[in-house]
């Protein structure tokens, strides 16, 4: 193979990946060998960068094609981040050594409050100007970004914004939006302690689903979100969340009832509102979920 020939083949895997990355594709699947490598490199924890939020936006390393739930991921070679919650403290499992590898997708920051505030609203100001998606741009009436606690224990990821969160510019205000308060509420916490964000910052029209092409032009966003806040759990709420964050193609209901990990954060999923809306019989799940969550907290919600 000759100089050009080798360059446009370089150039044509670089394309492909790109393409695979903007699609929104963190993990490749890994071939886990029988015997153990002894060499093999620990996961890479999250650095202690504070100063460039851009860090945490690069695409993922791509390791894995299904979630990993917590318990089954190799054990980490630094020690885990100080936990500053009432959570019990987490001991590093015991994984078996064909255990696959998780490499975090992404950086998250160890940012001050107010760091956090001046962040948002720089990437906040960056989404407005989007256009990366055409139709998306030329339809909303504006982004919407996502709203909350800036240094939030919890952050809530949904899908996309709908007509009402399209008119008012903030995530999870119509009817949806509703019953996730009283969903907060039930958890004893208010909205405002809770970050809350979605997989897309515009309206689909018709609120069809996000395209796996828009979601991937959108992703730089949720993880920019994700880094500055630097959750302790994340609550993906349906499967668009799911699927996305954690680059699975599970069903939603075999999610439920595991932690996932993502960067430094705790994920649980669990139905969408707008599905209990239309399967009220479903919202006890979600307080199961709910509860579980909380458990890891240290918080019993079934008590009085
Ligand atoms: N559904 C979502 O997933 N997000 C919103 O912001 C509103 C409804």
């Amino acid at each position: 193979m000759d100089e050009l020939e080798l360059a446009a083949v370089q150039r044509a895997v670089v394309q492909r990946l790109d393409d695979f990355r903007r699609a929104g594709l963190t993990h490749w699947k890994r071939i886990v060998p029988t015997v153990p490598e002894p060499g093999l490199p620990a996961p890479a924890r999250a650095g202690a960068s504070t100063t460039s939020v851009a860090a945490s936006m690069k695409p993922a390393t791509p390791v894995r094609s299904e979630p990993v739930p917590r318990e089954q991921s190799r054990p980490p070679v630094q020690p885990e981040p100080q936990v500053t919650s009432m959570a019990p403290k987490r001991s590093a499992p015991a994984a078996p050594p064909s255990a696959p590898v998780v490499i975090q997708p992404f950086q998250p920051l160890d940012l001050p409050p107010q760091e956090r505030v001046t962040q948002l609203k720089i990437l906040a100001d960056k989404v407005k100007a989007c256009v990366r998606c055409q139709e998306l741009a030329s339809t909303r009436t504006q982004t919407v970004f996502g709203v909350g606690d800036p240094n939030a224990k919890i952050v809530f990821v949904g899908e996309a914004p709908g007509a009402d969160e399209d008119q008012q510019g903030e995530p999870f205000v119509g009817r949806a939006g509703q019953l996730l308060n009283d969903i907060i509420k039930a958890c004893r916490l208010k909205r405002e302690e809770i970050y809350i964000c979605n997989v897309l910052r515009c309206r689909p029209p018709g609120n069809r689903l996000p395209s796996i092409e828009e979601a991937g032009n959108c992703r730089e966003y949720l993880n920019g979100q994700l880094a500055i806040v630097n959750p302790e759990y994340i609550v993906c709420w349906g499967s668009t969340a799911a699927k996305n964050l954690l680059a699975s193609e599970l069903p939603i209901g075999k999610m439920r009832g595991k932690f996932y990990e993502y960067g430094r954060s705790k994920v649980i999923c669990t139905y969408h509102p707008s599905y209990l809306l239309r399967n009220p019989a479903a919202k006890k799940d979600v307080w199961e979920d709910m509860k579980f969550l909380f458990k890891d907290m240290g918080i019993d919600l079934s008590a009085k």
